[in-house]
């Protein structure tokens, strides 16, 4: 029988032309063979001259190799007596038989819960294409970057700043954002009442794990925001939709259905379609909320984004019975990719809340809560609100010029009061989703109305974001969305009914 030196010596493979090292080879393929017992506890490895000259390597090819791989603990050296395999790895690990399919495609490698979390993965759109349609992309042409770099560098020196995070957030953060709540949103809050997260997202998955059972009922607006909706069902809650109208969420939906423990609601601007809820609507949740003793989760991302009414005050500050808990972010007003938002909480749930942030996800990085402080404090975010506020007030009015001129008997938009994005509701009998694939295959990125209801049949449309194109882009880009439905971008597109 072939000694477990010679195993070693047949098995071997190395690739020359390839990107890994050859000792990387060496020892990843050594290491496999102890896993899989080829090369058995206490087997002898052949001496470093015969590997140089059978696997033709050099000898700091074999050194490096047999180095790694003592230092992992599977092989041992004794003096003057080679190299062994340490005994440590007695139970070998079975060697994978045959090639498995991909996870995604394992319908059981995820939990059902896990399942709500990947079957809604939106359309996806490349990150970097800073100007496109898609709907919360924001202008990072307009982003203050000296301001920025300069406050990161000051507190990127401050070592007092690199232990764990505090789970309430930085406590200087927790007290700009109160100011900032009172001056913009006319919140009336203590800074003790705000928990740091990262993002709204981030607050509503903690929300849906802290507040909620499986099989608990949630009222989500129909349509909705998606990952919003998700981050319920993810928690085995049941999601129900309540139809959306003039005047926002429609609260008799709710009073309907006596076992709903939570609504999750956009008043400030309803997403996705944008308009504002009325101060009747308002007192009608939260009668309900208070009645029903069930919560509401106020999501009011990008309610600062405003280009014209009222902005009405929040649930947070009408609700006196402690039932709402608001939810912010700097995503949309600042920049997504810092992954800062808060929640602003009934006192009782200020303590709970931070302990599952603390286990769930741990609070944001503090060097960017101590910047964005610092931002707060200097007055940035107010400057940068209002020069934001006139340059998405522009590009929305050039789309919709360019909507106007190049898309007319196609898609029909009007201007929204608030947000980042239009609707542009589609001519014809079309499915939305199909139009917006088409439209990403050819690098036109929008979303579909179509996926984001829950139950309601919508009349088809694309959400087209306005924030991210400058204006005198604007034509060409638009241009380009034209020359997608001259292609006819999905094959389901009819063509212009002339009706609609
Ligand atoms: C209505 C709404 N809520 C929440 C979010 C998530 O925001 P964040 O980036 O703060 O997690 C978004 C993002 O687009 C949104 O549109």
């Amino acid at each position: 029988m072939k000694d477990a030196g010679g195993r070693l010596l047949a098995g071997v493979q190395l690739d020359r032309t390839g990107e890994q090292p050859l000792y990387r080879q060496l020892a990843l393929q050594m290491r496999a063979m102890i896993g899989d017992g080829t090369l058995p506890p206490g087997a002898r490895l052949p001496s470093t001259r015969t590997l140089i000259s059978e696997l033709g390597v050099s000898r700091a090819t074999v050194v490096a190799a047999f180095e790694q791989l003592t230092a992992e603990g599977f092989l041992r050296a004794r003096a003057g007596d080679g190299t062994y395999v340490d005994r440590l790895w007695g139970t070998p690990v079975p060697r994978r038989r045959s090639a498995r399919p991909p996870l995604s495609e394992r319908g059981a490698a995820v939990s059902a819960r896990g399942g709500e979390l990947y079957a809604e993965a939106p359309l996806s759109w490349s990150p970097r294409e800073a100007e496109s349609f898609v709907a919360s992309q924001i202008a990072v042409d307009a982003f203050p970057v000296s301001a920025w770099r300069r406050l990161v560098a000051h507190r990127a020196s401050r070592r007092e700043l690199l232990g764990y995070p505090d789970a309430h957030g930085f406590d200087s953060l927790r007290t700009a954002v109160a100011d900032y709540l009172v001056d913009v949103r006319g919140i009336d809050c203590d800074a003790d009442q705000i928990v740091i997260t990262s993002g709204a997202q981030q607050a509503l998955n903690i929300i849906a794990t802290l507040l909620l059972n499986p099989g608990d009922r949630v009222a989500v607006e129909d349509p909705g925001h998606i990952a919003g909706r998700v981050a319920f069902q993810a928690q085995g809650c049941r999601v129900v939709g309540v139809p959306v109208d003039d005047e926002g969420a429609v609260a008799d939906a709710a009073r309907a259905d006596p076992a709903l423990r939570l609504a999750y609601l956009t008043p400030a601007r309803q997403h996705p379609l944008g308009m504002t809820m009325t101060p009747g609507r308002r007192a009608e949740w939260i009668g309900w909320a208070q009645r029903a003793d069930a919560w509401i989760v106020e999501d009011d991302s990008d309610g600062e984004l405003r280009y014209g009414g009222r902005l009405l005050p929040t649930l947070f500050d009408l609700d006196g019975a402690d039932r709402v808990i608001h939810v912010g972010s700097f995503s949309k007003i600042l920049a997504p990719s810092l992954r800062l938002g808060y929640v602003v909480l009934p006192r009782d749930l200020v303590a709970p809340f931070a302990a599952a942030s603390s286990v769930l996800a741990r609070p944001p990085a503090t060097l960017m809560q101590a910047a964005l402080a610092d931002f707060l404090r200097e007055g940035h975010l107010h400057a940068h609100l209002r020069r934001t506020r006139r340059l998405y007030s522009a590009r929305q009015q050039a789309l919709l010029e360019q909507l106007d001129t190049r898309m007319a008997g196609r898609l029909r938009a009007s201007p929204v009061v608030a947000g980042l994005h239009v609707i542009g509701w589609l001519a014809g009998d079309v499915d939305d989703q199909s139009v917006a694939r088409g439209l990403a295959a050819r690098g036109v990125y929008t979303y579909a109305l179509g996926d984001y209801r829950v139950q309601r049949r919508l009349p088809p449309a694309l959400l087209i974001g306005f924030a991210g194109t400058a204006q005198e882009h604007m034509a060409a880009a638009v241009a380009r969305m034209a020359a997608a439905f001259d292609e006819g971008c999905a094959a389901e597109w009819t063509g212009p009914v002339a009706s609609e």
